[in-house]
């Protein structure tokens, strides 16, 4: 500023400050963009959540059947719903857990492509930014973590949400649990009102044939978490006005499948990928299509015009298979 002297040159400067303000603005605004595109008629994925245990709780079996699994699937990549590492994500990049929940678990050759992943709220409890840190991707070059992201396959585009600052009892009843809100407070609602800007947007630009979104926390879920209120609230009237077909999130330690009566949305749930059991749930929930309390993950196979998802046990036995089609809507 110092070189605005004259009237007209203030005039202009202001104008560049202005200029560079919107441009600091609308690049912040923006989610990151990654295109992953896939030279095949078919796009093929697991997905697996709330798993980070050091093998414990059949992190192990889960590990060795998404590996027989994927060894036949081929999958272009691998997504994490979040809950990566228990019980407060990692202490550093560091950390010898992202070896022993990790790189020493997924070990098959299989498994070695791109893994996608989201942050949960347990990850939270950690140091968050270790989790970003492209020091994590030079140790073990499968992994990558962004806080909100799009990955665009061409036939599909994920868009990975970041949920657990939605979440309103980590801010105001945390417990004896600490957060990692390093970015997020204290303008948590200008962050999570730009979330919801960019992710609007963002759906209503795409022109892939299939759209998915990605988080951590539930929309719907007949088990112990039940839904979030706060993402019912605030992402699904964007969810269903963007014409999304498919969510998919962890949270609760299980996989399920719900459908919703007033759209076309369907609610996936893998967050089976080590402690499960839980024993508390509502099989009366609405729209309920499939529900397994244990361990598992989940596979999808998309083209032009079918989806295909399948959930895996820990014997690598299928446990339910759901598929749609839009041949008979394309025109
Ligand atoms: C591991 O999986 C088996 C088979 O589903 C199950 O019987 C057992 O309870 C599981 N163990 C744990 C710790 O969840």
């Amino acid at each position: 500023m110092a070189a605005c002297s004259f009237n007209r040159s203030m005039a202009l400067c202001l104008l560049w400050s202005a200029t560079l303000a919107l441009c600091l603005v609308s690049s912040l605004a923006n989610l990151h963009r990654i295109n992953h595109p896939v030279n095949s008629d078919s796009l093929r994925i697991l997905v697996v959540g709330d798993w980070g245990r050091k093998g414990h709780y059949n992190q192990t079996l889960v590990a060795d059947q998404m590996g027989k699994v994927a060894e036949e699937l081929d999958p272009a990549f691998i997504i994490s719903t979040g809950d990566n590492f228990y019980s407060n994500g990692l202490t550093g990049t560091d950390d010898p857990q992202f070896e022993e929940s990790f790189s020493k678990i997924y070990t098959a050759k299989s498994l070695q492509k791109q893994w996608y992943n989201v942050l949960g709220n347990h990850d939270y409890r950690g140091d968050v930014e270790a989790q970003l840190s492209p020091v994590l991707n030079k140790l073990d070059k499968k992994w990558f973590c962004m806080r909100s992201f799009i990955v665009n396959t061409e036939l599909a585009e994920f868009f990975f949400i970041d949920t657990p600052p939605f979440v309103d009892k980590y801010f105001t009843h945390p417990g004896d649990d600490t957060y990692d809100w390093r970015g997020i407070t204290p303008s948590r609602q200008e962050y999570l009102s730009n979330i919801k800007k960019d992710l609007d947007s963002a759906l209503k630009e795409s022109t892939a044939k299939w759209k998915i979104v990605v988080g951590h926390h539930t929309l719907r879920s007949a088990g112990q978490h039940g839904d979030t209120i706060e993402l019912v609230k605030e992402l699904l009237p964007i969810l269903k006005a963007d014409d999304v077909d498919l969510y998919i999130n962890g949270h609760d330690h299980l996989v399920q499948h719900i459908s919703s009566r007033d759209s076309k949305l369907q609610y996936f749930t893998s967050g089976g990928g080590s402690k499960a059991w839980r024993g508390d749930y509502d099989l009366k929930k609405e729209g309920l299509k499939f529900f397994y309390d244990g361990q598992g993950f989940m596979t999808v196979e998309i083209t032009e015009t079918d989806a295909e998802l399948i959930f895996y046990d820990v014997f690598g036995k299928v446990l339910y298979k759901w598929s749609v089609s839009k041949a008979y809507t394309a025109i």
